[in-house]
Order: C-alpha cells, then sequence, then structure tokens
C-alpha cells in the first residue's frame, strides 16, 4: 500500500446545509411545499437533525474525526424573514458559528442560500419575481457585514442550476412549475444574482474567496448522442459556469455519470451498480468534472464543495470516496489546482423530496433522540485527512 500524498494546505472537509440539518425551518419555501396537500416530498423535514441547537456537538465531530474545514448553510428565511426585517439574534446565531469553527481550527466554508428562499420571496414569484437577484444581493451584504470577518470561503448560490431544473423545468421541487422557458428566464437571474452576491460578498469585512458551487455530472455521448449532449450540458451546466467569470474559485459538486443517446438521457447502464438515489455508482465521475470545470473557467482554482453517495453500505461509502480522490490526485498531478474535498454528508439528513430514506452521512443520526453515531467512513476520511491522503 502507498499513501497518495495531495499538496500541503489541501482543504479536507464535510458539508452540510441549513433546511437539512437545522430543523423547524417554518419559514422557508421548502417547509411550506413539504406540508402542501400535492407535495412530492415523502414526509416533511420536522426537526431535521436538530442542528440548529446541536451545531457545536456537529463541529466537535468534524474537528475530533481530524477534519480541517466545514461546510454549512445560512439561512436566508431565518435571518431576514421579512422583507427588510432582519433578525439580528440569527446573524449573531451564525456568527458564532462561524467563531466555533476558528475556535477547533475548522475552517469555516459559508454557503448563502442552499436551495430554500423566504417565504415571502416565494409568495412574490421565487426567482421569478421582479427584484428576486437584488433581494439575494440585499441580504448577502447584510449577513457578511455580521460574519464576513470570520468567513474562511463563501460560496453563493448552491447548485444554481438544480434550482433551475427542478424547480422551474422540472416541477419537482419549489414552486413546482415545469416549463422551459421560465427555467431559462431563471437561469439567467440566478447568474445574476451569483454576479451581485459576488460584489456584495467582497465589500464587507473579511477577505476570504468567493464563487458558487455547480452541480456537474459525467456527461458521456453514447453513439449518435454528442449533439444532444452538448445542448443538454449547454443549459445545465455551461451558462453557470460561464458566469464565474471573475470568481476566486469554483465548487465542484458531482455524484455520478449521465448517458446521453440522440433522443436524451438514458437509463443506467446494466450490470452497473445504483446507489440508493438510483444514480450509477460512478466514483470516477468527479475527475471528469473537474478537468470539465477547470477548462470552461479558464483554469479558476476547483474545491470538490459535494461529493460522496446514498448507501447504506458504509464499505462501499470508503470505496466510493477512495476512487474519487484518485481521480482528484490524477487531476492535481497534471497541474490542475484543486484545493479541497467535502463530502456530502457530515450527516444522514434531510435529502429534499426523498425526505430521511437515503444515508448519505459519515455519521449517523437517530431520528429520536439526535444521537449522533459515526461510521467507520468518519474515522476512515478523518484520517485521510490527517494524513493529508488515502493508502491506495
Ligand atoms: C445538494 C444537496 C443534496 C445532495 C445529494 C446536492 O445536489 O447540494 O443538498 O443533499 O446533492 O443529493
Amino acid at each position: 500500500m502507498a499513501r497518495l500524498g495531495f499538496p500541503e494546505g489541501f482543504l479536507w472537509g464535510a458539508a452540510t446545509a441549513a433546511h437539512q440539518v437545522e430543523g423547524q425551518n417554518l419559514n422557508s419555501d421548502w417547509w411550506e411545499f413539504e406540508h402542501a396537500e400535492q407535495t412530492p416530498c415523502v414526509e416533511p423535514s420536522g426537526d431535521a437533525c436538530d442542528s440548529w441547537h446541536r451545531w457545536p456537538a456537529d463541529m466537535d465531530l468534524v474537528s475530533s474525526l481530524g477534519l480541517g474545514a466545514y461546510r454549512f448553510s445560512v439561512e436566508w428565511s431565518r435571518i431576514e424573514p421579512e422583507e427588510g426585517e432582519w433578525s439580528s439574534a440569527t446573524l449573531e446565531h451564525y456568527r458564532q458559528m462561524c467563531a466555533g469553527c476558528h475556535e477547533r481550527a475548522v475552517v469555516p466554508v459559508v454557503t448563502f442560500n442552499h436551495f430554500t428562499i423566504p417565504r415571502w420571496l416565494a409568495r412574490r414569484g421565487g426567482w421569478e419575481a421582479p427584484g428576486a437577484a437584488d433581494a439575494f444581493a440585499r441580504f448577502c451584504e447584510r449577513t457578511v457585514s455580521h460574519i464576513g470577518d470570520l468567513v474562511g470561503w463563501g460560496c453563493t448560490i448552491n447548485e444554481p442550476n438544480i434550482v433551475s431544473f427542478m424547480g422551474y423545468r422540472f416541477g419537482i421541487f419549489p414552486p413546482a412549475v415545469a416549463d422551459e422557458g421560465r427555467s431559462r428566464k431563471v437561469s439567467i437571474t440566478l447568474c445574476n444574482a451569483h454576479r451581485m452576491a459576488v460584489n456584495a460578498l467582497r465589500s464587507g469585512p473579511g477577505d476570504f474567496p468567493v464563487g458558487l458551487t455547480l452541480s456537474m455530472a459525467d456527461y458521456q455521448g453514447a453513439p449518435g448522442g454528442e449533439e444532444t449532449l452538448e445542448a443538454i450540458r449547454r443549459e445545465a451546466e455551461d451558462v453557470f459556469l460561464e458566469a464565474t467569470e471573475g470568481d476566486d474559485f469554483v465548487g465542484v459538486q458531482t455524484y455520478t455519470r449521465m448517458r446521453v443517446g440522440p433522443d436524451g438521457p438514458l437509463r443506467p447502464e446494466p450490470g452497473v451498480a445504483r446507489t440508493q438515489m438510483g444514480y450509477e455508482f460512478w466514483p470516477q465521475a468527479i475527475e471528469a468534472t473537474v478537468r470539465r470545470a477547470t477548462e470552461m473557467t479558464g483554469g479558476l482554482p476547483v474545491l470538490v464543495t459535494e461529493n460522496g453517495i446514498g448507501t447504506d453500505d458504509d464499505a462501499q461509502r470508503i470505496e466510493f470516496v477512495s476512487g474519487a480522490l484518485e481521480g482528484v490526485r490524477r487531476c492535481i498531478d497534471d497541474g490542475i489546482a484543486v484545493l479541497g474535498y467535502f463530502y456530502w454528508s457530515l450527516l444522514d439528513n434531510f435529502e429534499w423530496v426523498l425526505g430521511y430514506g437515503p444515508t448519505f452521512g459519515l455519521v449517523e443520526v437517530d431520528r429520536h433522540s439526535f444521537e449522533r453515531r459515526p461510521k467507520p467512513s468518519a474515522s476512515w476520511l478523518g484520517s485521510v485527512s490527517r494524513a493529508n491522503g488515502p493508502e491506495v
């Protein structure tokens, strides 16, 4: 066995998102969506992992495992519960979280929007509301003025492509619109919101790298599928990658590959194992997407802000991450600036419409007592972090 060394200073971390772990996120569009009569959600988020109260325990886990960074999100609907009404107590809560990271020598990587928006904005039309991008920029400005000096890295919008496609094209996330034209416009709005947010985050205290995080797949053309692939990928990824011009980094988030034939995406290939999400088990995907993100952004540094697997077989999780890290290392060997790797997720948490079914966590969470039970993969990734690279 040999140790696959990573560059000095490489960030090893785990990620979560406010709505998926905090619990009782009542004032968000998702909460309302989960409780709507026709909701596609299999269950509501409820108390989630109760991380609103238990974040110190989560952070203790991150640091005791040996990870050096924690990616979490701040919740807009709590910070600005009604338009223009700001909650100082909530801002202070997130400031304490950033400080809590520093106390534990953990780098806080803060996401300013992870899928949820406040109900007041949803009522006005969500990302289609006039002034939505400005409202988001104002929120970023206000929040960063309170926590900016403690932020390690700033991510503006998590997976704007998923927000646009799942929310406005496929009708699976709020506001459940299924309209290509509207989704296209929302994509443009989200790109503008990102650009405005970059300026807002840079205007405040602190001097941290800023970027967006994008959901990317390892697109593979089946014979005759190349043109269709290009057309799909252009709208799903490229328009967003183009919006990163002037950013400090690009966050790559990858779970699987996507094969495309002449008529569109193909079903998983027979013989390839599938995860709880129904995705093909394809750890190699991250290498392809990191390379593509680098190419498309003219060489922006990459942070793998999410990579992971929903599985109840923890050994399969370790196999997945090992395979992924070999690919990341090949990218680094080729001179690509990959600066960190964040596993999704620290905790088993609320997986959006699929509720608590899929288990992505390094740590299991008891649904009643909220007790955290680290899985073997948690100490494994911790030891990878401590040694700055896995054994292969
Ligand atoms: C999202 C997470 C989600 C994960 C697993 C990403 O698309 O950012 O919120 O839980 O994938 O599906």
